[in-house]
């Protein structure tokens, strides 16, 4: 039940830093060791190149866990979207490993990829989040997400569980594999400064619930743009938006906008930039004022490190890899307030179901 809460959306996000020390419980325990299957880690060891496949949200948290898994476990590793995947593959790598992901394990798309590359031969692992799921049920190997039931139709608590549970993976891969890195990677300690870091941003959500009067309720369009780690941050932050409050909005690698995009730049179109990386984060800022110079009304979500006082929402500072676990939180507060403020239906937003169960 939603308990007190208005909508399943907002208990839903506001359940993340739970879902975070959940996911510590089942997969990292104190010891330092990682708890995951031996022979998915001697199969994924073969494997030449990970293909995670996914719709949607998951898609985009397969964009954030594909770094992860390159980084820590050296393995090359690529997200693509489920229902293109399964008419127009790519010439595959030698020894590839499927990893769906899915929050229903339902998904149509996702269910139509997983048949046709096992009937190829090739291994599969799913991470979904209901045991007993058909891509769970089906794969030679499957995860458990631990975000418990998610109802709101807008995915939330589940995008940051497939988050972690990729790192997870990744991270036992790279202990599997002896890399250094991997082994510095305390991702037991990350999650807990992820799920502290959660709480203290949906603790202030009132400061978002302000942002979005200021910048959201006149307008169609919207932007989010970010860089590196912030880009698939800024899709994820754009879907969010888009599906609740149908502002139409777009998330975009902050340095291609000027390469087009930036003609739908209007007075007080909302830009929203995600600033988490030290390396580009410079230029990012230039990229948000060219939309300032051209009438933009522009807000910033940036790493505490790299913050300035006149930046409008402070992301405490956590692993860069993980920094979309903290970025998306406000993103999917202002999609909530957005919604509300127009009196929509938060959990049931127009158009959509919760599980998509045909191609
Ligand atoms: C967006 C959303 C959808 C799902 C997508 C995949 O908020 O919920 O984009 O992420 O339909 O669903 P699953 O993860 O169940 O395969």
């Amino acid at each position: 039940s939603k308990g007190t809460y208005p909508y399943y959306m907002l208990k839903e996000i506001d359940e993340q830093p739970a879902v975070m020390r959940r996911v510590v419980d089942a997969y990292l325990p104190a010891d330092g060791s990682v708890a995951v299957n031996q022979s998915l880690l001697q199969a994924l060891d073969q494997a030449d190149k990970l293909y995670i496949v996914a719709a949607g949200t998951s898609y985009h948290a397969g964009l954030v866990g594909a770094r992860i898994f390159e980084e820590m476990a050296g393995l090359p590793a690529e997200a693509y979207l489920a229902s293109e995947f399964g008419y127009h593959m790519p010439l595959l790598a030698k020894h590839p490993l499927f990893l769906l992901l899915s929050q229903s394990g339902e998904t149509a798309d996702s269910r139509e990829v997983l048949v046709n590359v096992k009937k190829q031969g090739y291994p599969v692992l799913t991470m979904t989040n209901t045991a007993g799921s058909t891509l769970s049920r089906e794969a030679d190997y499957t995860m458990l997400l631990h975000a418990g039931p998610e109802i709101a139709v807008a995915s939330t608590k589940a995008y940051t569980a497939q988050i972690a549970v990729q790192a997870v993976l990744a991270k036992a891969l790279g202990v599997f594999r002896k890399r250094e890195v991997a082994k510095d990677f305390d991702l037991r300690h990350d999650l807990s400064i992820a799920a502290a870091g959660m709480q203290t941003l949906v603790d202030e959500k009132e400061q978002v619930k302000n942002l979005v009067a200021q910048y959201i309720p006149n307008q169609q369009h919207a932007f989010y743009i970010g860089r590196g780690e912030d880009y698939p941050l800024s899709l994820e932050a754009a879907l969010k938006l888009k599906e609740v409050s149908y502002v139409h909005t777009e998330g975009f690698a902050a340095g291609e906008l000027k390469h087009g995009t930036i003609a739908l730049i209007e007075e007080d179109t909302p830009v929203m930039a995600f600033i988490t990386d030290d390396v580009t984060a410079a230029h990012t800022r230039s990229n948000l004022q060219e939309t300032e110079a051209r009438g933009a009304h522009t807000m910033t979500i940036v790493s505490e490190h790299l913050a300035q006082p006149t930046d409008n929402i402070v992301l405490p500072d956590i692993n860069p890899l993980l920094s979309a676990l903290v970025g998306i939180i406000p993103a999917q507060l202002i999609a909530y307030y957005a919604a509300l403020g127009k009196k929509l239906d938060v959990d049931k937003p127009r158009n959509l179901a919760k599980s998509v169960t045909v191609e």
